[in-house]
């Protein structure tokens, strides 16, 4: 409409050069300066792939890391596990970090960031297989975002949570 300033329209995409790290700040120390201090590093060993979400190219609102990981069979709730082959370990993917800066806080980003890093994973797991998603949750209070998609707690880590590969395809069927 005439008049109305043009909402910006946010898009999600690797991490680059382009991207203002330094001012990104979800005040939470650790999340903050991993982006600041290590994510670069991560990137260029191959060690995880950080993906941001951003206004305008250059501005972080928010940002998650993928890795592929792999979980010890006992380790999954045994209604899961029953349902996998018995190898004594199976792949999974491991969503490293997730945050949202402050400023763009309760507008939604958190939650596409983790259906980008879903729709991701599923994809990916087409070619190189993953059983699951896995994720750490910073603290107790950070457990419940997760839980609220679905995500089951692992009985015998504390703060880990998983969510089964085919429950992530339902989400996109
Ligand atoms: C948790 C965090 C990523 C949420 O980001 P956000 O952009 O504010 O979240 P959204 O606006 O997308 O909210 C999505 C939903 O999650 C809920 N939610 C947000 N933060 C939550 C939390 N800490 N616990 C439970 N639910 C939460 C919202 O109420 C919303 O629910 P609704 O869809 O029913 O309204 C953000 O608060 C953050 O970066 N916190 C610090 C770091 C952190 O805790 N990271 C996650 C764990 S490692």
């Amino acid at each position: 409409m005439a008049g109305e300033a043009e909402k910006p329209r946010f898009v999600v995409e690797p991490l680059g050069s382009k991207h203002d790290r330094a001012a990104f700040s979800c005040g939470v120390e650790i999340l903050d300066a991993y982006l600041h201090k290590q994510a670069g590093q991560d990137l260029k060993k191959r060690v995880a792939v950080p993906f941001v979400i951003t206004p305008d190219g250059t501005t972080i609102a928010g940002y998650y890391t993928l890795s592929q990981c792999s979980v010890q069979l006992d380790e999954i709730p045994a209604e899961v596990a029953k349902k996998l082959p018995k190898y004594p370990i199976v792949p999974a993917t491991l969503l490293g970090r997730l945050a949202v800066s402050v400023a763009f806080r309760g507008q939604g980003h958190g939650a596409t960031l983790l259906m980008d890093a879903l729709y991701r994973t599923l994809q990916h797991s087409r070619e190189a297989a993953s059983a699951s998603v896995i994720v750490d949750a910073k603290d107790a209070a950070a457990l419940p975002f997760y839980t609220k998609y679905g995500f089951l707690e692992l009985p015998r880590i504390e703060r880990r949570l998983f969510l089964p590969m085919g429950t992530v395809e339902h989400l996109f069927r």
